[in-house]
């Protein structure tokens, strides 16, 4: 060799060493060098579970009135305790009180009375209005001044601004009984703030109730209905299942507020109004919240939560009350021996969903329209209930169920922490009460984004006989200093994504899971990060949404065991992986995370595969900025792309771009 040419070695040498001494460990350079993953195709390990992915749905941040059920009024048969909250008089003249009937017994005990003027009511933080489209309106009203009325019913800007009304109808000749009368008024222009006025023409006096205004194009125009964007973007999902109607609203801050869905059936006017325990949790947390205006109306109740399931394709997991309230309120305990009507609660839960209708629960939803039993499976004992005082009231609830019901599938509480001594007990404890009441174990975790990541392999060493898992909340929570919100941005999806490879992974045991919480409204929030937020007109899906959209939207029938450079521990060189098999068309379907910043090559082998195509899916959701959030303006700004891909063979080269999730199917004969 040449003293040149030795010379040029030892150089190369030299720099190779200081560029590895030197360079960080971190993000930076974990992409430069090609991994091997290597799935076994032909060896699956274990079936997944049908329901895998799917939805939380609480009443939190405006999820449901002011959200989702497109009732556009607040406060529409005044029945919050200040009876005028949501409306004020217009102009100086007349009057306007509310009164409460007297010897009737009803649910809906108020209304209003209005005397030679006009009101008005601002919405749920404004009313969205669509240029063109239509809206039904609807109030009951009796004349008590004598004197002929007419009503001006008016869609206009908001705070008094000049100019026409956006939409206008008279209601001619109310007359002295109560009456429901009905219009339809047609925007002529966008609004999201608009408010809806009423006014007494000829200086009459009317007694006013149920003012009530939707949009007509309401999710497949059901009278009574829910907002169609919002509920495309839960079918978009593709959910396993959807669970309701919480969170903590199923416990109340304390009994007397727990949710009871019998009270959530039945005409809407007759559905007792409570307040949101929202509505005092967090205050602070929202500068722009105005106080003392969630309630919870019901109009999404429990019919319409099995009816959404069905229009989304979910299965339904009703969670209920076991006789504990909210712990991080008043803990309010039910006695063990008075437990019985709560049970019994749970007992027609299941015969309103399954039963015939000879029987009389299953008589109601018929008559409520739905003839066809739910085929309700899945019923959640409890939210987020912790300590002794839960095992006891899991059991009874449990063993009736069970004497009853043998295929109704339980869910139990693991309590609100990932870790640490409530969750160990209440595991032990559920663990020992397996094999005679088994349930499926809810887990939270509410964490930094470095938890999720660190925790990828958590549930390989779970044991297989005990319960299954439902990781029924999580989010990962990044805070900003200065923010009063954690943003729904990149750097926690993907560290979500990282995770959800390891569910997938063990989709034998952890058989749901489901981000928490759903949804909320821009100007009306007490929870942030949330899956999807809103306005009066618009929504979007968040980075931690496309996530959630891939995984549930590509799930596999078995998984297949994955390794990434021969080693089957998940998350080496920052890289993050599962494998599944489809049932019948023979695909792979690879979830590749690359968390590093620089592009990732990996050379993939799809071992046993046998004859692959050599065109194939890859779905990729990546952002070279961990910052990048969508948002109403940007709704967009982050989402999969998806491409077409040529492979040679089963084994072959691919590039994973920096800080992405990839999806990547693979067809195979
Ligand atoms: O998702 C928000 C809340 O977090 C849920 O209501 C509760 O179950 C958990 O503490």
């Amino acid at each position: 060799m040449k003293m040149e040419q030795l010379n040029r070695y030892v150089r190369f040498g030299m720099a190779m060493f200081l560029l590895a001494v030197c360079l960080p460990l971190g993000p930076f350079n974990a992409g430069a060098q090609s991994n091997t993953i290597t799935v076994q195709v032909d060896k699956p390990r274990a079936a997944v579970s049908p329901h895998q992915f799917g939805i939380f749905f609480e009443d939190i941040n405006f999820g449901a009135d002011g959200g989702i059920y497109a009732e556009l009024i607040k406060n529409r048969s005044f029945e919050f305790p200040d009876g005028l909250l949501g409306w004020s008089k217009l102009g100086a003249q007349g009057s306007m009180r509310v009164l409460e009937r007297e010897n009737r017994q009803t649910n809906n005990r108020h209304y209003l009375q209005l005397t030679g003027s006009g009101i008005t009511n601002s919405g749920f933080r404004g009313i969205g209005l669509r240029s063109g489209a239509e809206y039904l309106f609807s109030l009951q009203a009796r004349n008590t001044g004598g004197a002929p009325v007419n009503l001006r019913v008016e869609l206009v800007r908001p705070n008094g601004a000049s100019g026409q009304p956006l939409a206008q109808v008279k209601l001619r000749g109310v007359t002295g009984d109560w009456k429901t009368y009905r219009a339809t008024l047609r925007a002529t222009a966008a609004e999201a703030k608009a408010q809806l006025n009423l006014v007494v023409e000829n200086s009459g006096a009317v007694d006013l109730d149920l003012v009530s205004l939707f949009p007509k194009a309401t999710w497949k125009g059901r009278a009574d209905g829910l907002r169609a964007d919002l509920v495309q973007l839960l079918k978009d999902l593709n959910p396993g299942f959807l669970r309701f109607p919480g969170g903590c609203i199923v416990e109340g801050r304390n009994l007397q507020e727990r949710y009871q869905w019998k009270t959530t059936i039945g005409d809407p006017a007759e559905r007792k109004l409570i307040i949101n325990r929202w509505n005092m949790e967090f205050r602070t947390r929202n500068p722009a919240r105005a106080p003392d205006d969630y309630f919870q109306s019901f109009g999404l109740g429990f019919f319409e939560y099995f009816q959404l399931c069905e229009d989304v394709g979910a299965e339904p997991l009703p969670i209920l009350n076991c006789g504990m309230a909210c712990q991080f309120n008043t803990g309010e305990l039910v006695p063990l021996d008075q437990l019985d009507p709560y049970i019994q609660d749970a007992l027609d839960l299941i015969e309103f969903a399954n039963g015939s209708a000879a029987t009389a629960w299953g008589r109601k939803r018929a008559e409520l329209g739905h003839p066809a039993p739910f085929n309700l499976k899945l019923l959640g004992v409890g939210n987020e209930q912790w300590g002794p005082d839960y095992i006891p009231r899991f059991e009874a609830f449990a063993k009736a169920i069970k004497a009853k019901y043998p295929n109704v599938t339980l869910i139990t509480s693991a309590g609100p922490t990932p870790d640490g001594e409530r969750f160990n007990f209440l595991w032990d404890k559920l663990r020992g009460l397996h094999a005679e009441l088994p349930s499926v174990v809810d887990e939270h975790y509410y964490r930094p984004p470095k938890w999720f990541l660190e925790n990828a392999n958590r549930y390989d060493s779970y044991p297989r006989t005990g319960p299954k898992v439902f990781a029924g909340e999580y989010a990962a929570h990044v805070t900003v200093p200065g923010r009063p919100d954690r943003p729904n941005n990149w750097e926690a999806a993907l560290a979500e994504a990282a995770f959800l490879t390891g569910l997938d992974r063990n989709a034998d045991l952890v058989t749901m899971a489901s981000y928490a919480p759903l949804f909320a409204h821009v100007d009306a929030w007490q929870w942030s990060p949330n899956l999807i937020w809103f306005d009066n007109l618009r929504s979007f899906g968040t980075p931690s949404y496309y996530v959630q959209k891939l995984f549930s939207g590509h799930r596999g029938a078995d998984i297949l065991p994955v390794t990434i450079n021969g080693s089957a521990r998940n998350g080496q060189q920052q890289l993050y992986v599962s494998a599944l098999r489809t049932a019948k068309a023979g695909e792979v379907i690879l979830k590749l995370v690359n968390t590093t910043a620089a592009a990732a090559p990996v050379r993939v082998n799809l071992a046993g595969a046998g004859k692959i195509a050599k065109q194939a899916r890859a779905i990729v959701l990546a952002s070279d900025d961990l910052k990048t959030e969508n948002t109403l303006d940007a709704p967009a700004r982050l989402a999969p792309v998806e491409r077409k891909v040529t492979i040679e063979a089963a084994e072959f080269d691919y590039t994973l771009p920096p800080q992405s999730l990839t999806v990547l199917r693979v067809a195979f004969r």
